[in-house]
C-alpha cells in the first residue's frame, strides 16, 4: 500500500527554499511513499466559525479533503518573526476543526525547513509542532530539521538534502498504534 504524505507549506512563493524542499521530496520519495504538496493553502480565508460548516469555503474544504486522504502530515515551512507563517496557522486552524473531528485529528505530523538564518526557523517548527498537538495531530517525536541557508541554496548542500529525505522517512516509518 502507498502511503500517502501530505505536505503543507508555510510559504507559497513560487520562488520559495521550503517549496523547493517539499518538491524534491515529492520527486525522490522513496517506492511506496507518495508525497502530495497541498496547493491553494494560501486562498483560504482567515478561519472564522461563522463561515464554517455548510458554507465553509471551497479552498478549505478541498484542504480538509487532501488532509484526510492522507496517512501523515508534514509541514514545510520557513519562519516570519520568529513563529510560523500565518499561512500555515491558519491552515491548522482549519484542519483543527470540527472540534475533535478535523482532518489532522490522529495524524502522524512532522514540521521541518529552511530559513536563511542559523537558527533555521527552528521557533516556527517548534510552534507548528505544539499547534498541530493542540489541535489533535500525532507530533512524531525527534523529527528536527531546522535548515540554517545561510549560504542560499539547502538543495546543494548533499548532507541538507539527506536530513530531509530521513526527516520524510522517519515520518513514514512512524507506526501508527492501532486504535484499542
Ligand atoms: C522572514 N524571515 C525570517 N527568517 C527567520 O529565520 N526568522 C524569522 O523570524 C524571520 N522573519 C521573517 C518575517 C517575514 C515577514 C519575512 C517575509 C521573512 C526570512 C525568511 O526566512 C526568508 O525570507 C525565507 O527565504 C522565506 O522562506 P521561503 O519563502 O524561501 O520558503
Amino acid at each position: 500500500k502507498q502511503t500517502r504524505v501530505a505536505v503543507l507549506l508555510g510559504s507559497y512563493r513560487a520562488g520559495s527554499l521550503n517549496r523547493r524542499i517539499a518538491e524534491h521530496l515529492r520527486d525522490h520519495a522513496p517506492a511506496g511513499v507518495t508525497v502530495d504538496v497541498v496547493e491553494g493553502i494560501d486562498a483560504i480565508p482567515f478561519y472564522n466559525e461563522e463561515i464554517d460548516g455548510e458554507t465553509a469555503p471551497a479552498a478549505a474544504t478541498a484542504l480538509r479533503e487532501s488532509v484526510a486522504a492522507a496517512d501523515r502530515v508534514l509541514a514545510v515551512t520557513p519562519e516570519y518573526n520568529g513563529t510560523m507563517p500565518a499561512v500555515l496557522n491558519n491552515a491548522i486552524d482549519w484542519l483543527s476543526r470540527p472540534y475533535g473531528q478535523g482532518a489532522i485529528v490522529g495524524k502522524p505530523f512532522a514540521a521541518i525547513g529552511a530559513t536563511p538564518t542559523p537558527y533555521g526557523g527552528k521557533w516556527s517548527h517548534e510552534h507548528a509542532r505544539h499547534s498541530a498537538t493542540i489541535a489533535g495531530a500525532v507530533v512524531v517525536e525527534g523529527i528536527v530539521v531546522d535548515e540554517p541557508a545561510v549560504d542560499g541554496d539547502p538543495l546543494q548542500d548533499e548532507a541538507a538534502v539527506r536530513r530531509f529525505l530521513g526527516a520524510l522517512d522517519a515520518l513514514v516509518a512512524h507506526e501508527v498504534e492501532a486504535a484499542a
